[in-house]
């Protein structure tokens, strides 16, 4: 394999390995109605303003606790999963920005790249955070 293959090969599976996948022994929930096909509903559309980045605590069928992060562009709504991926933190937010209380890590709010790394490491020493899929159906935000 040359090297415009490998790179055509991570390009294809890149955006797959950085998005969440709950399978539906993990399904989430945020104590509001699973839809089969459009995932966990997190919130009304019309409580997410363009600019506004909201975190939100579902749990999966195991128990587990999952952070989210919900952010609204021009663009459209954006899901991240809001364990920092250098240690499992919960980000919390700080402008448009996203950032981590155990070392420092930064993230871009909408898209989940990394602006900073950990204290004392490069910013490409961590992974982005994870997305979720988002549709907003009928006034209603959900993911999966
Ligand atoms: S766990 Fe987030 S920076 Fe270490």
């Amino acid at each position: 394999m040359n090297r415009r293959q490998i790179l055509a090969l991570a390009s294809m599976t890149i955006p797959g390995f950085l998005m969440t996948k709950l399978d539906s022994a993990q399904a989430l929930t945020f104590g509001k109605k699973f839809h089969s096909s459009l995932g966990a509903l997190v919130t009304e559309s019309s409580s997410l303003k363009v600019g506004d980045i909201q975190i939100f605590t579902g749990s999966t069928s195991s128990g587990k606790n999952v952070e989210v992060v919900l952010t609204r562009t021009k663009k459209g709504v954006f899901a991240l999963n809001g364990a920092c991926t250098h240690q499992g933190c919960g980000v919390a937010a700080e402008g448009t920005k996203l950032v981590c209380p155990c070392h420092g890590s930064t993230f871009n709010a909408n898209s989940g790249a990394v602006i900073r790394g950990p204290r004392g490491s490069s910013k490409n020493s961590i992974r982005p955070l994870a997305k979720f899929k988002v549709t907003e159906y009928k006034g209603k935000i959900y993911i999966k």
